[in-house]
């Protein structure tokens, strides 16, 4: 039940200006947004690549209200792809982009989403990796999926996100699953109306696990992000039912969510992409961890009221 409210305030403009500036959240924050600078993300990427997971990148923030924020958010990547260069880690460190922060919402915003992503996916795969979009608002998909099949003309391993708890994702997934393609599975994270989402648990899951199948048995290369153990063993027997090795699917968690987990499949030989968001506008980011799991809400309120 506190879900659809806390991704309600995850909108509030009130809401963010009372809870950024709250004292206690920084502590809080920090076990899902680990760093608020590329200096302070590097040893981060360092340490998990020693331990054989792989990353995706994510500078958080979304919904901006200016091209010139839209202009920040393609440096912040560059800068960070940069830094990336020297570290040599080709593939094994990806970035995930949400195009909201490109400018997507603004208006032309289509265009100036797709003029300020390019310039990131070329200097990602000019150090051997790729991009994925992540999935933002089910009013911004079709724009998502316009700009991720142009970008693919010329960079064919752009990923993108697509949500079991839309009814139009089978259909999504169909087209996608083709070779070549890279395609995440997430349950979904945004407030969605009964016109166009499940919103039922088990329906949810049960529309995960359709459409995982139709990505497994396709052409593609299938990316789980899920935390959901039961998923996550559906996930191991569709592949192997699918005969794909273990280098031709993924399992992606966010940081901060069952790490424990990460290391289990990594050491198991499965290719395990840990999702790292770091930045300082980590609001919305934050508050739809706090909405996955009420008993991050109760963690939140117990440090605020314990100072
Ligand atoms: P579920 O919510 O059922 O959780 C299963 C178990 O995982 C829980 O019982 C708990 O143990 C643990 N868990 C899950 N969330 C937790 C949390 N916040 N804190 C603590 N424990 C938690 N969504 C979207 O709409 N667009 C996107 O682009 C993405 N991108 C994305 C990338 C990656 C790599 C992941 C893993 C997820 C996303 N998501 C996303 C978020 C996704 O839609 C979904 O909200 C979360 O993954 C939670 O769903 P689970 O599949 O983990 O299952």
């Amino acid at each position: 039940m506190l879900g659809p409210v806390i991704l309600a305030a995850s909108r509030s403009d009130r809401m963010r200006r009372l809870i950024s500036a709250a004292p206690v959240t920084k502590q809080v924050v920090d076990r899902f947004i680990p760093g608020e600078t590329v200096a302070d993300v590097v040893p981060i990427v360092k340490d998990l690549t020693d331990k054989g997971l792989e990353l995706t990148m994510d500078v958080v923030g979304e919904d901006i209200t200016s091209p010139e924020q839209a202009t920040a958010a393609r440096d912040a990547y560059l800068a960070l792809i940069d830094h990336l260069a020297g570290l040599q880690l080709g593939e094994r460190v990806e970035m995930s982009v949400k195009l909201s922060m490109f400018g997507q919402a603004l208006e032309g915003g289509h265009e100036l989403a797709l003029a300020n992503v390019r310039p990131v996916v070329e200097a990602a795969a000019a150090i051997g990796t790729t991009v994925t979009l992540d999935a933002e608002d089910h009013t911004t998909l079709d724009s998502m999926f316009a700009i991720h099949e142009e970008l693919r003309k010329d960079f064919p391993g752009t990923g993108c996100v697509i949500q079991a708890y839309l009814f139009r994702t089978e259909a999504d997934a169909r087209r996608l699953a083709e070779s070549g393609s890279r395609v995440r599975l997430v349950k979904g994270a945004y407030k969605e109306p009964a016109e166009v989402a499940y919103q039922q648990k088990h329906e949810i899951d049960k529309a995960y696990v359709r459409i995982l199948k139709t990505l497994m048995e396709g052409e593609g290369y299938p990316m789980i992000g899920s935390h959901d153990p039961r998923l996550i063993a559906i996930a191991q027997e569709l592949a192997h039912k699918a005969g794909r090795k273990l280098d031709e699917y993924e399992f992606q968690m966010l940081y901060g969510i069952r790490s424990d987990e990460h290391l289990r499949l990594a050491a198991e030989g499965h290719r395990m992409r840990v999702y790292t968001a770091y930045g300082t506008d980590w609001y919305g980011y934050f508050m739809r961890r706090l909405a996955e799991k009420p008993a991050n809400l109760r963690f939140f309120v117990r440090s605020m009221v314990s100072k």
